[in-house]
């Protein structure tokens, strides 16, 4: 019976264990979970979501005091389109964060920062070129291109030294998204070095419709290896999405795919960034407890906890300290939600927004619980304390019970005493 250590992904001459941690903004991919990745010999994220704050709390900048007192005028006004970022401090805060993760990474494996194009910034273009350009320039490993179609994507760093050497790739849910990106990315001659198909039981933003469930990452990765077979492109294809246990990740690579990218079940690890209670929800989690639904004001659905303080809550929106997902002209949905809600009930000192929710500041405080589908068999990975709460797992020992387990069994960790 084979493990998942009897495979390896290969970029050139180079292999790694064929476990890609996947990214999760806002810092719940920390520095720590990728670092650890990296040195097992698999692949680790961080994540440039929400940069400027992550900046902030590791390394004491005050990007985001700075940005909220420049434009404390406009609090008030639902118009946003004058919150700008500043390029230049946005490359800075991203140079910090990626190069101080590059500083300290030991081992043989990689690390690559998930980009969202989602965060459009209220600049997309000249955002994301920033952010895609500082990352090189801080010496990442690899780019994931997740969140969107990334149609200009590589464009916007063709110019880069490294645009070459580092390892770029996307993450797509259909064959038609990788059709439309290939092509529209063929006159820069330079191809990704991987695939990620992501299916419809991943955490964050799913690429599917609200009939997500009608999908499965299975017949998904299939017909992307037979749609590059056809092609004669030899990239690797890296699957996501609902892969608990070692033995589900080699019915895939048996299937064909160079390695899987995992997530929920680093969550409740020690090196994850989520404070200790909100992991205690996720272990705690029935299946009942998890939904997909259309908050977030990307447009995608995402996956969370029924139970996340993200719905209904009706703060004011705090774009003046964030304003990530504001797009071209300056808007977001939840402005809209915000705003209908207040003229709805001026008697209200604090209204509830149901449809939409301000995703900066939820997910900045971790108040916006995003998870896998199979966040409810977490339980099965640890073991109850006398107090009720359940023991936290390291990093290396998920790690390792992916690398190495057979007949989908689970590792539990040895008893906390
Ligand atoms: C808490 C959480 C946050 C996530 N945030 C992001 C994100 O910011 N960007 C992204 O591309 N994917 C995000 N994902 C998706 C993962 O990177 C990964 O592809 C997917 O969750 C793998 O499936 P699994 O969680 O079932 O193992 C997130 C997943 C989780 C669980």
């Amino acid at each position: 019976m084979k493990r998942v250590d009897d495979f390896r992904l290969r970029f050139g001459n180079n292999e790694y264990v064929p476990i890609m941690v996947g990214g999760m903004g806002v810092d719940i991919s920390t520095s720590e979970l990728a670092l650890e990745t990296a040195r097992l010999g698999g692949i680790g994220h961080i994540s440039d979501a929400m940069v400027e704050d992550v900046s902030d709390r590791r390394f004491d900048t005050s990007f985001v005091k700075d940005k909220t007192k420049l434009y404390k005028f406009n609090i008030n006004n639902s118009d946003k389109s004058v919150v700008q970022f500043d390029l230049e401090r946005l490359a800075e805060a991203q140079r910090l964060h990626i190069g101080k993760t590059m500083e300290a990474k030991k081992g043989p494996g990689l690390i690559f920062v998930n980009c969202m194009e989602k965060l459009t910034m209220n600049g997309p273009r000249e955002t994301l070129r920033t952010r895609l350009n500082a990352a090189l320039d801080a010496g990442i490993d690899g780019i994931t291109l997740s969140a969107g179609l990334h149609f200009g994507s590589f464009a916007l760093m063709a110019d880069h030294p490294r645009f070459r050497e580092a390892k770029l790739g996307i993450i797509v849910s259909s064959v038609r998204a990788l059709q439309i990106f290939l092509r529209k990315n063929a006159k820069l001659d330079r191809l990704p070095d991987f695939i990620i198909v992501e299916g419809p039981l991943a955490g964050g933003h799913l690429g599917f419709g609200m009939d997500w469930a009608e999908y499965d990452l299975m017949t998904i990765t299939k017909e992307l290896l037979a749609y590059l077979k056809n092609e004669n492109l030899d990239i690797p294809l890296i699957a996501a999405g609902g892969i608990f246990t070692g033995s589900d990740a080699v019915s895939f690579l048996e299937a064909g795919a160079a390695g899987v990218q995992v997530a929920t079940r680093f969550t409740i690890t020690n090196e994850c960034g989520l404070p200790a209670k909100v992991k205690q929800e996720y272990i705690r989690a029935t299946e009942d407890d998890i939904i997909v639904n259309g908050v977030s004001p990307t447009g995608y659905p995402m996956r969370m906890l029924k139970n996340t303080p993200a719905i209904g809550a009706g703060i004011r929106p705090g774009c003046e300290s964030y304003g990530y997902l504001l797009d071209a002209t300056g808007n977001c949905a939840y402005i809209n939600s915000y705003n209908r809600e207040v003229a709805a009930h001026p008697e209200l000192k604090v209204v509830s927004v149901m449809d939409k929710t301000c995703l900066c500041t939820h997910m900045r405080n971790f108040n916006c619980w995003t998870c896998g589908h199979y966040t409810y068999r977490l339980k099965d990975t640890t073991h109850k304390k006398a107090d009720g709460e359940y023991q936290l797992l390291s990093a290396e020992h998920v790690f390792k019970d992916y690398q190495f387990s057979v007949d989908n069994q689970i590792a539990l960790p040895e008893k906390e005493v």
